[in-house]
């Protein structure tokens, strides 16, 4: 068991994260015990793995995070859903996540008032301060604003946006009739376009761009709404549980009778169109209200649905008065209603099979009669033509005349109803589009100088059957995340890299190749399709194989039996396609892609509706705009359509600024305070959310640029700041403003902010004069003070300049008078050397003249000859003084003359004394003699002494020389180890590259996953065990190699087997293998704590100083060579090393470590405020260095090698225990690793 006691989250399949601690680390994975008994122990991956802080976490905005990974993220956003708070925010991104019920004044009036003009970050994180954001950027950037509201099906965007719409109309006090209208709009709006599913009871149908527009004052004038894609198939036909349009069922449960009668309705499942689910919304109230006859079996056996904001009878009367404020008369309304009821009329007229035609074609069923009748009343079309034209077709031969023969051509019961839901969807849908056209009249403006956009597109969407809807949906949501990639991501990136702020790099998954599948112009699958459609007998397989075909091994696509879910393995491989979106792979049946693709009505439908005789219908087909005079190679598919609108949607992002908010569905139950965390987590992924937050670890959210900040504020400039440079002004005004230095960050044209910093940015950047002159007068003061304490500071400069001065002076002096001193003596010291010797030889004749005085004869001969010698000696000093550059062998031959005549002299004397004083005259000059010898000897060894001098200064020369050359050989050397680190390098990093593709595919397959067993759990389907795995990295795979090569395969050993091997095994191979095994497990564990560590507390729990560490780092990482066993030696080291985060006094330490072979066995730290750390191996491996000898680089650090008896003596004197070497084993691997105990 580890003795790790850190709390940390790992992967679950259902909560996301779960708590527990690391209690074992593997080969490739840690083991984790769930604090919560209730979950099993799991293996995991490192990346599955990450810290985690003690208490729950309630934060703002994620950012402000203290360890920022997608687990306390999620966390946090589960601590505030519970708590109410379902705003949070990622930098500026709003996270919004739905409660499924009311919040208490979390949007009532006074909540608006609240977050006028306050930046984000200033109150709690809210729809409205992104509407408020917007606004001011409006204004500050003078740039159109979108807001971009995206998320799955159910997760709250439509209620965001409504929620966003309320605040841009309402922020300005009280609304104006413009902004009324603009409000009205919705209930329409949801009316025809939104209906119940199965993810959400009022799922919008259509996607929709609402744009408010501002005059130059900021005041609204208008709005113009776009609309994408509305859901064409419901109008026909729903799921079990589903809806049609709302709009239907209002119309029967709330209509007045008399309306009703006018239009003949009855209850829902009177009607085919409405066979899905024929139950009404309604209240306990409203459900008295609804008729008995108006609801249906079902209705009245299970009673009504419930949802809090949908209410059949009651939005039928909201609707009614919506239609008047935006205009319309009561006759044009009951022109709507009466096409609305046409249509579920029109659906009820079924065909049978005219008995013995021999042309096979049907007729209206005799049942179905009425419904004719009341169809053809309610368009206004003669009832025989509507007959003939539902089942017939007009066909011009192509051989007579200018238009050719008209021959009517007779339909099958198949084809007639084909026709028949054809027309209703076409009624149905150009009515959706009149009434969204009616709103834009309603909202004219003039002139506009700015707008605010709001899109509610639908999300991503993937049912067990999806059609060419969930195609277009999911294509959009590709082009929308591609967008925000671009914004967020990419271009965030990019800018910092520009402007050179050293935020490292993160990496997300591109989805360009995906759209490219879509929509490239040659062989995109829109191309395709319609290529199709142009084709005298188009077929959906033969589109299906030619996608196929076209996009054979394309990573993205794929045949519907790779599908993870079994429902989808069924399909055949020319009945559909998989396409692995973003955020998971989705299986379309492409069998109705044709029908869909093309809206076009058959020619007698359409000519009659252009005929009829009601003014609303008239005005939905006019006439001439048929598309069968247009003809099959020219018609406009309903993908082209809307590949063409999404991309002047795309251009009006890309030149707006932009805001996300990111809409989280909390559970799939549509129930309130239940939190699905594996949902919510596969969401944020998806979403790029948690990206965004890995990059705002470096990040900076806001930022301006250096002269736009300048020139908002030139006007208000004081004429002594005018002539500051752009960027000195922006300095001057942050430290004026006692910001603190890590919030933001000069860049090289612009200033940035950190995220959470949007209260200080916004102070700058408010325009309002009050406010830019406060901030000018602080920079003014700011300016004066700093100049003052500059001056200040330079004439302190001054003064110590001078003192410096003044003291080298006095050392050069010194070093002077040193140096003169040394040259002089260098000079001379041979020279008066020499006179002294010579001058000795005037002290020897002093014998001489005793001797010589007690000559009886030849004295004064001797004593001439005596001064003889001293003319000589005196002209020999003479000479010395006289000549400086005089050489010692000039000197020595001087001495030797006068030496040598002075010898003869002697010798005469002595032949003299031999005669006068034979005997004991002689012992006498004896004696003399030997003195004289004894001095030549002194002199013979001093010269020895000399020369021995002399060549001791050779061999150190000699020696320096190989110093320097073998310096020259290792800086040679490291040259090329360098070279060659680099070549490794770049090996090292291309498998690096290789192996983030390669997650970026397992995540990609998780996704996958997830998504075909969230499909599975909806419908019970069944999905494949677990995702396969599809390549192993290079790297992966040489490890596996090296594994192979070594004797032993220790990857299934638990860690403390492996500690035990090392404690008693005494095979020496294995030993070394356990313990290469274990220090790299070790080496992972540091690697994972060090990238997972919490924000404030980087510099500590370092196991060895920084120097060892980065010197290990800046090694090409080693392929552990197997390495020769050889008696482990044992080495010991001592460096010094330096707290950075540490007070001044108590920065420095030393560091002691003792290796036994390559690995660690004790030690040591030694800090000045804080008590020795004292570590074994074996007792303490998870706080101790991992490296090995080798990576430390300790044995090339010169002096940091001591010896065992200075470690030790330190180590003891630290309260170490004595250090055993076992007997058995001397110098054993093991020896390191005993307890010390
Ligand atoms: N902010 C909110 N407060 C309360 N309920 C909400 C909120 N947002 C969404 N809901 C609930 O969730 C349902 C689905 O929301 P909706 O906006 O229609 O989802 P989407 O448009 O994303 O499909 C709504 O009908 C409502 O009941
Ligand atoms: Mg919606």
């Amino acid at each position: 068991m580890l003795e790790d006691t850190q709390l940390v989250w790992v992967r679950d399949a259902a909560e996301g994260y779960i708590q527990g601690r690391i209690t074992e680390i593997g080969a490739k994975e840690f083991e984790v015990t769930p604090t919560d008994r209730k979950y099993p122990k799991r293996t995991c991956h490192f990346d599955d793995i990450h810290s985690s802080c003690d208490g729950p976490q309630d934060h703002d905005d994620n950012c402000e995070l203290m360890l920022l990974n997608e687990a306390t993220f999620l966390d946090n956003l589960k601590t505030r859903y519970y708590k109410d708070k379902i705003y949070t925010y990622v930098a500026n991104i709003l996270i919004a996540v739905n409660p499924y019920r009311e919040i208490k004044e979390l949007y009532a009036p006074d909540t608006i008032k609240k977050y006028n003009g306050r930046s984000l970050g200033e109150l709690p994180p809210h729809v409205f301060a992104i509407a408020d954001k917007a606004i001011r950027d409006m204004r500050v950037y003078k740039l159109s604003q979108s807001i971009i509201v995206s998320g799955e099906s159910g997760a709250g965007k439509t209620e965001s946006t409504k929620y966003l719409l309320k605040y841009l109309c309402y922020s300005h006090d009280s609304a104006g009739p413009i902004e009324t209208k603009i409000l009205d709009a919705n209930p329409v709006l949801e009316a025809f376009g939104n209906a119940k599913t199965t993810r959400n009871n009022n799922s919008s149908r259509f996607g929709k761009f609402i744009e408010v527009h501002y005059d130059a004052k900021c005041q609204v004038v208008g709005g113009y709404i776009s609309h994408y894609l509305l859901e064409k198939s419901r109008i026909c036909t729903q799921s079990a549980e589903e809806r049609n349009y709302h709009v239907f069922y209002m119309l029967l449960a709330g209509a007045p009778q008399q309306l009703r009668d006018k239009l003949s309705l009855g209850k829902p499942d009177d009607y085919r169109y409405l066979s899905g689910c024929t139950q009404y919304f309604a209240n306990a109230k409203t459900e008295q209200l609804i008729p008995g006859s108006q609801k249906s079996k079902n209705h009245q056996q299970k009673g009504p649905l419930k949802d809090p904001i949908i209410d059949d009878y009651q939005h039928f009367h909201n609707l009614d008065k919506a239609l008047g404020r935006l205009g319309l008369s009561d006759t044009e309304k009951l022109g709507i209603y009466s096409l609305v009821a046409a249509v579920l009329h029109l659906g009820n007229i079924a065909f049978e099979e005219i008995p013995d035609d021999v042309r096979g074609g049907c007729q209206v069923s005799e049942a179905s009669e009425q419904s004719l009748t009341i169809t053809s009343g309610l368009l206004g079309v003669d009832q025989t033509e509507l007959r003939t034209a539902l089942v017939s077709r007009v066909m011009q031969s192509k051989g007579g005349g200018f238009k050719g023969t008209v021959i009517m051509v007779p339909l099958k019961i198949y084809e007639a109803s084909n026709a028949r839901d054809a027309l209703a969807k076409a009624i149905y849908s150009r009515l959706f589009d009149r009434i969204v056209g009616l709103i834009n009249q309603s909202i004219p403006f003039q002139a506009s100088n700015f707008y605010i956009g709001v899109l509610d597109i639908a999300g991503f969407e993937y049912f067990t059957v999806n059609s060419f809807e969930q195609f277009c949906i999911n294509y959009c949501n590709e082009k929308l995340q591609k967008f925000f990639n671009d914004n967020i991501l990419k271009n965030e990136q990019e800018l910092y890299k520009r402007e050179g702020l050293n935020v490292p790099e993160i990496t997300f998954t591109d989805n360009q190749d995906i759209i490219e599948l879509i929509e490239a112009k040659s062989n995109g699958i829109f191309t395709l399709l319609d290529e199709e459609s142009k084709l005298p007998k188009p077929s959906y397989s033969h589109f299906t194989a030619e996608v196929h075909k076209s996009w054979a091994n394309h990573y993205r696509l794929g045949l519907p039996r790779s599908s993870r879910l079994k429902a989808h393995r069924t399909l055949r491989d020319e009945e559909g396609f998989l396409v692995r979106h973003f955020a998971g792979a989705v299986c379309y049946n492409t069998e109705q892609f044709i029908e869909k693709n093309n809206d076009a009505l058959h020619a007698s439908l359409e000519g009659l509706v252009q005929e009829c005789d009601n003014p609303l219908l008239q005005t939905l087909f006019p006439s001439g705009s048929s598309t069968s005079v247009r003809g099959k190679l020219n018609f406009i598919s309903v993908g082209s359509k809307f590949k063409t609108q999404l991309g002047e949607l795309m251009e009006k992002l890309e030149q707006n600024g932009t805001n996300f908010i990111r809409c989280i569905k909390p559970n799939s139950k549509m129930i309130d305070r239940q939190f699905e965390g594996s949902l919510a987590l596969a969401q944020l992924k998806c979403s790029g959310t948690i990206s965004v937050l890995e990059l705002m670890e470096h990040g900076y959210p806001s930022r301006v640029l250096f002269a736009d900040l300048y020139s908002m504020y030139k006007s208000v400039l004081p004429p002594e700041l005018v002539s500051l440079p752009a960027r000195t002004f922006c300095e001057a005004m942050f430290q004026s403003l006692n910001l603190s230095a890590k919030d933001f960050k000069f860049g090289i044209t612009k200033v940035f902010f950190r995220p959470g910093k949007f209260v200080e940015f916004d102070r700058i950047m408010r325009s309002d004069p009050e406010n830019m002159l406060a901030i000018v007068a602080k920079v003014k003061k700011w300016l004066i003070r700093s100049r003052w304490v500059k001056s200040a500071l330079g004439a302190l400069c001054v003064i110590k300049l001078r003192n410096r001065i003044i003291y080298r002076n006095k050392c050069v002096l010194i070093a002077q008078r040193i140096a003169r001193g040394f040259l002089a003596r260098k000079q001379h010291r041979p020279r008066y050397q020499g006179i002294g010797k010579i001058n000795k030889i005037r002290t020897n004749t002093l014998k001489t003249i005793e001797i010589a005085s007690g000559l009886k004869m030849g004295r004064e001969e001797i004593i001439s000859g005596v001064n003889d010698i001293y003319r000589q000696i005196d002209d020999a000093i003479m000479k010395i003084k006289m000549n400086p550059r005089i050489t010692q062998r000039e000197m020595d031959s001087m001495y030797t003359v006068v030496m040598a005549n002075m010898n003869k002299l002697t010798v005469d004397l002595n032949t003299k004394l031999k005669e006068q004083q034979q005997a004991e005259e002689q012992e006498r000059l004896r004696k003399i003699q030997e003195a004289l010898e004894a001095e030549r000897a002194a002199k013979e060894a001093e010269e020895q002494r000399q020369r021995e001098e002399i060549e001791n200064k050779r061999l150190k020369a000699e020696m320096e020389t190989r110093r320097k050359a073998a310096e020259a050989q290792r800086l040679r050397q490291e040259e090329e180890d360098r070279r060659a680190a680099l070549a490794l390098q770049e090996q090292l990093e291309k498998e690096a590259k290789d192996d983030a593709k390669y997650r970026q595919q397992l995540e990609q397959e998780r996704r996958d996953h997830e998504l075909a067993l969230r499909l599975a759990n909806e419908s019970n389907g069944q999905v494949e065990d677990s995702p396969p795995v599809i390549r192993k990295s290079e790297n992966v795979r040489a490890q596996q190699q090296a594994l192979g090569k070594q004797k032993y395969d220790l990857s299934k050993w638990k860690y403390s087997e492996l500690r035990d091997a090392i404690n008693t095994s005494c095979d020496i191979e294995l030993l070394e293998a356990c313990r290469q095994e274990f220090h790299r497990r070790l080496k992972v564990y540091h690697a994972w704590k060090a990238k997972n560590r919490k924000r404030t507390t980087m510099d500590e729990n370092e196991r060895a100083p920084r120097s060892v560490m980065e010197a290990a780092f800046k090694q090409p990482p080693l392929v552990q060579p197997i390495q020769e066993i050889v008696t482990a030696q044992h080495r010991y080291f001592r460096i010094p090393f330096m707290r950075a985060n540490a007070p001044d006094n108590t920065k420095r330490g030393l560091w002691y470590a003792h290796f036994d072979g390559q690995w660690i066995a004790r030690q040591m730290e030694l800090h000045a405020d804080k008590p020795p750390i004292l570590l074994v191996a074996g007792t303490d491996d998870m706080q101790m260095c991992e490296l090995s000898l080798e990576e430390t680089g300790l044995t090339r650090k010169r002096g940091a090698e001591i010896l065992e008896h200075e470690f030790n003596r330190e180590w003891e004197r630290n309260g170490g225990k004595a250090y055993k070497n076992l007997g058995a084993k001397p110098n054993g691997p093991a020896a390191a690793m005993q307890k010390q105990q």
